[in-house]
């Protein structure tokens, strides 16, 4: 049997539906249960759904062969995993954002910096030799910059509606991120044929093409 590490939250639908094109189904009970490890309808595959920044945690860690995360917290994770497949779902940018695009030129001694993302977000002000206060939060990152926490966030841009309607633009991109899957190294070599049958699957439905 092969475990598959989801992400919860944004990616969990589009994750599901893209397994599904490529014949591997969650029947319509487990998907309406609460639980957070389900079989599919085969039998071939486990399914545990965790937060997004666990993911990479659990494929490490071998308790999960694959996994479906986001770019971004692959990035901000650091973890040793194999990185095979783009899946292209929950497509986002990475961002630099701030009520006042010029607070990072005006800013005096340390930048103000709240995020999820302290590894990516210093690497990048790091790069640019720009002295940073991280600030780390765990969510609704937008709301800092307008209660004075900080003077520009880093976080994730969809759709771009969240910064807009919290007064925030965009300064500049850091990265783009899309939903990958991620394979165990032991894994990738102890179960080869499964792994490859679920990637090609997987490419198939990417491609568009029905494999159910
Ligand atoms: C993500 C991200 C932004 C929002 C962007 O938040 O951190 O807040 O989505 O989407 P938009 O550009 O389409 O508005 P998420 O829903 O993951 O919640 P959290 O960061 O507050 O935990």
């Amino acid at each position: 049997m092969i475990t598959i590490a989801i992400s919860k939250g944004r990616m969990q639908d589009d994750a599901i539906d893209l397994l599904a094109q490529a014949g591997v189904r969650l029947s319509a009970d487990s998907l309406a249960s609460r639980k957070l490890a389900i079989e599919d309808q085969s039998g071939e595959y486990r399914f545990i759904f965790v937060k997004p920044a666990d993911v990479p945690v659990y494929v490490e860690h071998g308790i999960a062969d694959c996994g479906v995360v986001g770019r971004d917290v692959l990035l901000e994770s650091g973890a040793d995993v194999l990185l095979p497949l783009d899946l292209g779902i929950a497509r986002c940018r990475l961002v630099v954002a701030a009520m006042d695009p010029t607070v990072i030129s005006r800013a005096f001694g340390m930048l103000r910096v709240a995020t999820k993302y302290s590894r990516l977000a210093s690497a990048h002000f790091g790069s640019r030799g720009i002295p940073v206060e991280i600030i780390q939060l765990s969510g609704s990152v937008e709301l800092a910059p307008a209660l004075g926490l900080s003077d520009v966030i880093v976080d994730l841009v969809e759709t771009g509606r969240t910064l807009k309607e919290n007064g925030l633009s965009v300064v500049e991109v850091i990265t783009e991120s899309t939903g990958r899957l991620v394979v165990n190294r032991a894994s990738y070599q102890l179960k080869a044929s499964e792994i490859a049958r679920l990637s090609n699957a997987l490419t198939k439905a990417i491609e568009g093409v029905n494999v159910a």
